[in-house]
């Protein structure tokens, strides 16, 4: 049988998008790819003024949204401005992120509760809050921010990878819940990837330049490394992917070059 041509042209044309921690960053990447592939996207985040200056550089199609992803009331709220603008939600993607780090031994539970708050509970709640929307438009896809954190362990980042894994779990009980409704959940498991997240405080005494060096790769991710694999999952050209894991970390997973 031969296969169908998705062509070359836009891969989003028509469809709505809303795209968390947009101000900046992978989901900054993840906005500007979606409107020019034709989607409206509803850009949330809590940073307002880079948030819209990101929107107002993306242009027509961008549209931003003061969102906290730990907050149910703001979720409806983007879901309602989505419509409103576009006239429904065909695709949400989870990408709201922060990082801790702490070793168990050192994690203060206020901390651990806050990481677990906005990278765990925010999928959570995003998952929840588009059900309805697009089961009224017959279907979507729904894209969870993971990580490699999300695929193994690691010494110091215990509330991340925590939240990480939770990730990865909650979209394949998500998957298998939603797919009748031909809404598909995948998941995104980035390595290491040049954002402001990686540049800040936190990690201001780590010198990454061996690990960058040990890549398979042999180079840094950049945000529109995973913004392109975001764009493959929300398409149609990944209709037969749900409940999957997709790795986006210069084979960092798979080995080390020396
Ligand atoms: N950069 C990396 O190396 C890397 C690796 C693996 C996974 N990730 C994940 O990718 C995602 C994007 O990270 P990034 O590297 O672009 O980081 P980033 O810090 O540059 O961007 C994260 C965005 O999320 C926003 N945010 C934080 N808390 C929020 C909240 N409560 N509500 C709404 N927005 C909120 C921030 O304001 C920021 O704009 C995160 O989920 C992160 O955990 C990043």
């Amino acid at each position: 049988m031969a296969l169908a041509d998705p062509g070359l042209g836009p891969r989003l044309a028509g469809r709505a998008a809303i795209v968390t921690g947009a101000a900046r960053g992978q989901g900054e990447a993840i906005a500007r790819l979606f409107v020019q592939h034709g989607a409206g996207v509803v850009m949330g985040d809590i940073l307002d003024e880079e948030l819209h200056r990101a929107a107002q550089s993306i242009g027509a199609g961008a549209v931003p949204v003061h969102l906290d992803v730990t907050d149910e009331t703001a979720w409806a709220g983007a879901v309602a401005r989505c419509e409103s603008e576009f006239g429904g939600v065909d695709v949400l993607v989870n990408n709201a992120g922060v990082v801790a780090v702490g070793t168990v031994a050192q994690t203060p539970l206020v901390e651990y509760r806050r990481v677990v708050e906005v990278n765990q509970v925010g999928c959570f709640l995003g998952m929840k809050a588009v059900v309805a929307a697009m089961r009224r438009r017959g279907g979507g896809s729904i894209v969870n921010t993971s990580s490699v954190a999300g695929l193994q362990g690691g010494a110091g980042v215990i509330a991340y990878t925590a939240s990480k894994w939770a990730v990865r779990g909650m979209t394949r009980a998500a998957a298998v819940e939603l797919g009748g409704d031909g809404i598909r959940v995948n998941s995104i498991h980035p390595g290491i990837i040049d954002t402001p997240m990686i540049n800040g405080p936190e990690f201001a005494s780590v010198d990454r330049s061996a690990h960058v060096a040990s890549l398979p790769a042999g180079r840094i991710g950049q945000p529109g490394d995973v913004a392109w694999m975001a764009l493959f999952l929300a398409s149609t050209e990944s209709s037969y992917c749900t409940g999957s894991e997709f790795v986006v970390d210069g084979g960092s997973t798979c080995g080390a070059r020396r």
